[in-house]
């Protein structure tokens, strides 16, 4: 997995610059419960000393900076991956609480004073009715000679931002966390209405690398994880099956809530290695039922729409009326229930899971959900979905007949050219791993008038050691 990477400045190198925000990171949560003297801060305040210091052999400053959802260190933006989101965010939210948009250490900075400017920090924020104007106020009067800070500008909000695809999902998950976590807490529906508006947005223009992001498989917990990826794929199927908008915001917020009542049942069962027994798989399938239990008593309080109930009740029924649970009544389930029944099945079977020996890469699931599409699914909503995957689903890699190997990044939407998707180079002919460029398959040599590269067929990333969702990711932002 790569780790936090930035467009380098002749100075500062990535590592050091990882190393100050992961310190950082540290030192700013600690500072708030540990006095300046207790043992453990004090020594991770030398090591974010330690970073900053090793920043300053080459540059005469380290200047953190936000803008929207992005960090820069010494004006070099820095991308993020799963691996270092946490830091990320953690930090971006300090920020944020105390309205600071640029924080600027110079050299000759020693560690007494960053020690005095965390504990500084510490109080002071924004929910504590501590205004940027009054932090700055007070922080000038405090004497940092060495440090620096400026506010915010107006245009990055703490909100979400249309601009990358990538903090959107991971808010995503961060949000449904903040949901299911508390039963007893509000649902805060207004905030997934809006999560998944930003999402609507965002597929209109770039539906590819949304639906890239869903290679991302067990980010934090696999329900979390899944339910964000069901409900990009639910949004993007429903597009193409013509849903309005206030429709897809229903059906949108009616995936994210599809197995809400996972929560309901003991850890122990899903995370079982191996077959569950018969009193596990019962209790396994009352997941639904739950799920449309607590949804149902939040519709009139909180606002959850009536189709997210059906959903939650309904998304492991199969055409026939298998599946579960066992309904009595002969009768067509929810057109969403039907969808996210579609998109379930693929996230699933495409995630590794514990009990599941076999995971399937996004070209074979294709193929095994076509194979039992007639008792799994509405015929019609699979087909659907397999046209708009494409024959080679945005994260499949495959071994090209130039032979290099390439992971498909964007579909082709050319009819007659569904074979012929736009992939990134990832190895050379020789196999070695290269950071290579987009190439599009359609692309014919003039010389010859054949196409320049072709899939010869797929590969599965495990064999090749390659996480194919940190390429995605690196595109989304
Ligand atoms: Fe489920
Ligand atoms: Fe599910």
């Amino acid at each position: 997995m790569t780790t936090l990477t930035e467009e380098q400045t002749p100075g500062l190198s990535s590592k050091t610059a990882l190393d100050i925000m992961t310190h950082l990171h540290i030192v700013l949560k600690l500072s708030k419960v540990y006095e300046p003297t207790n043992s453990n801060f004090v020594e991770r305040l030398g090591a974010c000393f330690q970073s900053l210091r090793q920043a300053f052999q080459t540059d005469t400053e380290v200047e953190i900076d936000i803008r929207r959802d992005a960090f820069f260190v010494n004006k070099a933006r820095m991308k993020f991956n799963v691996a270092n989101y946490l830091i990320y965010k953690s930090v971006f939210e300090e920020f944020l609480a105390r309205e600071i948009g640029t924080m600027t250490f110079a050299a000759g900075l020693d560690e007494a004073e960053l020690g005095r400017f965390l504990a500084f920090l510490a109080p002071r924020d924004a929910s504590k009715g501590v205004s940027f104007e009054r932090l700055a106020d007070e922080f000038e009067r405090a004497v940092f000679p060495h440090i620096r800070l400026k506010k915010i500008p107006e245009e990055v909000h703490p909100e979400l931002s249309e601009k990358s695809a990538i903090p959107i999902f991971m808010m995503g998950v961060y949000h449904l966390k903040d949901m299911f976590e508390g039963e007893r807490k509000a649902m805060r529906i207004h905030l997934t209405r809006r999560w998944v508006q930003s999402l609507i947005n965002h597929l209109i223009s770039h539906e590819s690398l949304l639906i890239g992001l869903t290679n991302i498989k067990n980010f934090q917990e696999y329900t979390l994880n899944h339910s964000v990826n069901v409900c990009i794929l639910s949004l993007a199927l429903g597009r193409r099956l013509g849903l309005n908008r206030p429709e897809l915001i229903e059906l949108g917020v009616s995936a994210c809530l599809h197995d809400v009542g996972k929560f309901d049942i003991d850890d122990a069962v899903w995370n079982k290695p191996g077959k569950l027994d018969p009193g596990e798989r019962a209790l396994m399938e009352k997941h639904s039922p739950y799920g449309a239990g607590r949804l149902a008593s939040r519709t009139q309080t909180e606002g959850v729409p009536e189709a997210a109930i059906e959903v939650a009740l309904e998304h492991h029924i199969k055409p026939g009326l298998g599946g579960y649970p066992r309904y009595l009544e002969r009768r067509r389930t929810h057109l969403y229930s039907r969808i996210v029944k579609v998109v379930d099945y693929y996230d699933a079977i495409t995630t590794k899971r514990i009990y599941r020996p076999k995971t399937f890469t996004p070209w074979e699931a294709l193929r095994l959900m076509k194979e039992v599409c007639a008792e799994e699914f509405d015929p019609l909503l699979f087909k659907t979905f397999a046209e708009m995957m494409g024959v080679y689903p945005v994260g499949t890699l495959g071994a090209l007949d130039s032979g290099e190997v390439g992971l498909v990044i964007e579909n082709n939407p050319l009819p007659g050219f569904v074979t012929r998707p736009l992939v990134k180079l990832i190895t050379d002919p020789d196999g070695r791993k290269i950071d290579g460029p987009a190439v599009d398959l359609a692309e014919v040599d003039p010389d010859t008038g054949r196409f320049r590269r072709t899939i010869l067929k797929t590969l599965d990333p495990d064999v090749y050691g390659l996480q194919v969702a940190d390429y995605l990711i690196d595109r989304a932002q």
